[in-house]
């Protein structure tokens, strides 16, 4: 039996407008970071292995879909205004990404200005969907995705330290804080969907768990490529997934992983404390 989503009331929608000036608040005092001046620019190593220069574009073409990201999310939280603003915020952030890795593979040398160019149209002739089609699974799925993301830029920093390049690691470290900031975030939003709607909510991660992938990777050319060299490097795999991301979501969330095992009526789910 499926459980239906619970409409928002006027206290959720308030509660995370809150939360969302206190994200915002924070994120002008301290994290913040400019492209051009943030980056030893002249540290960048023209050596270093094209296999990681190689994931590093792979990075790049993800964070490029931000057109299909912001134009799809938005419809979904048009009437809540914290969730609406931290997309737009949420978009400011990200359209720095695809920039800051753009720029380290042009400044280092791994690709030249045309081969950008080649990537902008391609990745640009593809158009991102939608994995869910309610703001509830969106909130869950971009939460799991967030965290896994940081870990990916996270992973990659320990390869790029060992191999010697400190502008990419500067450049992974400013993205992966604000990865972890957007998981922070979003993490505060689906426990307040919980709280308000347990079963609902619970139904709708179930599905996020069951199906996750990260976003437009089966969209890149040579896309499987791609995600296995991300695996052979250990950047992220099956049991990364599972122990660094399900695992710490769901203690996060208080959920144990019986609640999103079962398929019984909404009321037989039992509400769990955060501390399971
Ligand atoms: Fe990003
Ligand atoms: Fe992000």
């Amino acid at each position: 039996m499926q459980s239906p989503i619970k409409p928002e009331s006027p206290e959720v929608i308030a509660k995370i407008y809150r939360l969302y000036r206190e994200y915002f608040d924070q994120a002008e005092r301290r994290r913040r970071w400019n492209v051009r001046e943030d980056i030893p620019w002249d540290q960048c190593n023209p050596e270093l292995d094209p296999a990681i220069a190689d994931v590093v574009q792979t990075f790049c073409t993800v964070e490029l879909y931000l057109p299909d990201y912001v134009s799809k999310l938005m419809p979904q939280v048009r009437g809540n205004h914290g969730r609406a603003w931290m997309i737009a915020n949420w978009g400011y952030e990200e359209s720095k990404h695809s920039m800051v890795f753009g720029d380290w593979l042009l400044r280092s040398g791994h690709r030249t200005e045309e081969q950008m160019a080649d990537l902008d149209t391609d990745t640009f002739s593809k158009e991102w969907d939608l994995p869910h089609d309610n703001g509830v699974a969106m909130i869950c799925y971009t939460t799991v995705q967030e965290l896994a993301t940081w870990l990916h830029y996270r992973n990659l920093r320990e390869i790029v330290v060992r191999h010697g390049d400190p502008a990419l690691a500067k450049v992974l470290s400013l993205v992966a804080t604000d990865e972890r900031a957007h998981y922070d975030f979003f993490m505060k939003v689906v426990r307040i969907y919980l709280e308000h709607d347990r079963p609902g909510t619970l139904e709708q991660l179930r599905r996020v768990i069951n199906e996750f992938k990260m976003p437009a990777t089966h969209m890149l050319i040579d896309g499987k490529r791609r995600v296995q060299a991300v695996q052979d490097m250990r950047i992220f795999d099956y049991d990364i997934f599972y122990t660094d991301v399900f695992e710490p979501v769901i203690r996060a969330l208080g959920v144990t992983k019986a609640e999103l095992r079962r398929r019984k009526s909404p009321r037989e789910i039992m509400v769990v404390g955060a501390s399971s």
